[in-house]
């Protein structure tokens, strides 16, 4: 890796969890769009984090890479003094509900701890420098579940039902006081279910996709009516640009796709697809009803009217454009679907577990 000027660049920009789903289409998409910038890559390259799908950018000049885990303070600290950091978008996390029912530790230590020493060395930066921003990327789940009506609001109140929501609402918690105690300039967004390209098969709709592909029963939790609403990562990235760029300090945004639909009815749509495309089928016969997970949450369901009247959002992709287009991505790129699927323990998490 040749030597940079940093100086040379207008902003220096970590973005954590680089290497996962949501992570690696938000650098794809900056890199490109923001050549001013210099784009730090900190990921520990978990099972979930996959350098190969930030070929297409790996080699560009405003691009580096830093295999760093966020509970590893001094490394941290190294790394925003080698490129004098003036944001962080912060996605590194644990985040699959089931592994976080099964082993909680890595929860509480990466999306607890690990956030913690994002914010220790935020502040540090914020005392030394005037536009030092810190983007928190979070999720709906830390509201907990809804009941038949209503949406997830900017100001409902907090409620997580898992570990992996109840140590990102934490993380929020930490977030939201560093802004009100050292005044460090924050945004929080909480999003709905992500999907798209590269997200690792243990979430429901890439493991619905190589199930079905693969004649696999196609495990669904309880009756299959729970509800999620479903945002592409593209609309995602979109809006992680607009909040960073131009939202309110100390201010939370609720990101949706206005797309609730229940899981049992989501995993139809997506044999259907797949019996369009690929023929035979149909595939809804390989649907297979499996214990629920306890601490399930019925229903999530975002507003985002507070973001699209203040920045303008608003989500691009219709639900059946989106799914397709990701079915067929899935479809032409089975050989990352499989890589991903790489040892025992994941090959039974993907015949036994589902629905994130
Ligand atoms: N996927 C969704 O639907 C969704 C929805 C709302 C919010 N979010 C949030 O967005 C963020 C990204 O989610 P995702 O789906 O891309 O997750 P992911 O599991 O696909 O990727 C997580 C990335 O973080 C890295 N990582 C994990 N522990 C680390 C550590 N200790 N140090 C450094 N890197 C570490 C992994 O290697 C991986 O690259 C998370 O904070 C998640 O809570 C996700």
């Amino acid at each position: 890796m040749t030597n940079i000027d940093i100086n040379k660049f207008q902003r220096k920009i970590a973005i954590t969890g680089g290497a996962g789903f949501i992570g690696s289409n938000l650098l794809l998409y900056m890199v490109p769009k923001y050549n001013q910038y210099l784009f730090i890559n900190i990921d520990r390259l978990t099972y979930a984090g996959n350098l190969s799908n930030l070929k297409t950018i790996e080699n560009s000049p405003n691009y580096r890479f830093e295999k760093i885990d966020i509970g590893d303070f001094n490394a941290l600290k190294l790394c925003f003094e080698k490129y004098h950091l003036d944001g962080v978008i912060h996605l590194a996390a644990e985040s699959h509900v089931d592994r976080s029912i099964i082993g909680p530790a890595e929860f509480i230590q990466t999306n607890i701890v690990g956030t913690f020493n994002l914010l220790e060395l935020a502040r540090k930066r914020h005392e030394e420098t005037d536009n030092f921003r810190f983007h928190h990327v979070s999720t709906d789940e830390v509201f907990g579940s809804l009941g038949e009506s209503g949406h997830f609001k900017e100001n409902s109140p907090y409620n997580p039902s898992s570990p992996y929501s109840a140590s990102k609402a934490s993380s929020d918690h930490l977030v939201n006081a560093y802004h009100k105690t050292y005044g460090l300039d924050v945004v929080t967004t909480n999003c709905s279910n992500n999907y798209g390209p590269y997200q690792f098969p243990e979430k429901l709709i890439p493991l619905m996709i190589r199930n079905a592909c693969a004649a696999l029963p196609l495990p669904v939790y309880g009756d299959g009516g729970h509800i999620r609403d479903w945002l592409h990562v593209e609309d995602h990235c979109r809006a992680l640009d607009l909040v960073f760029h131009a939202g309110k300090t100390g201010q939370t945004y609720n990101i949706g796709g206005h797309n609730e639909i229940r899981n049992i009815e989501l995993v139809k749509m997506i044999c259907g697809i797949l019996d369009d495309i690929l023929g035979g089928g149909p595939r809804e016969n390989l649907i297979t009803f499996v214990k629920d997970r306890p601490g399930h949450d019925r229903r999530y369901a975002i507003s985002a009217s507070y973001i699209a009247n203040e920045l303008g959002w608003q989500p691009q992709y219709s639900f059946n454009d989106g799914l397709r287009k990701t079915i067929i991505w899935y479809i032409e790129n089975k050989k990352w679907l499989e890589n991903c699927i790489n040892g025992e323990y994941l090959k039974y998490y993907a015949m036994n577990y589902s629905n994130r």
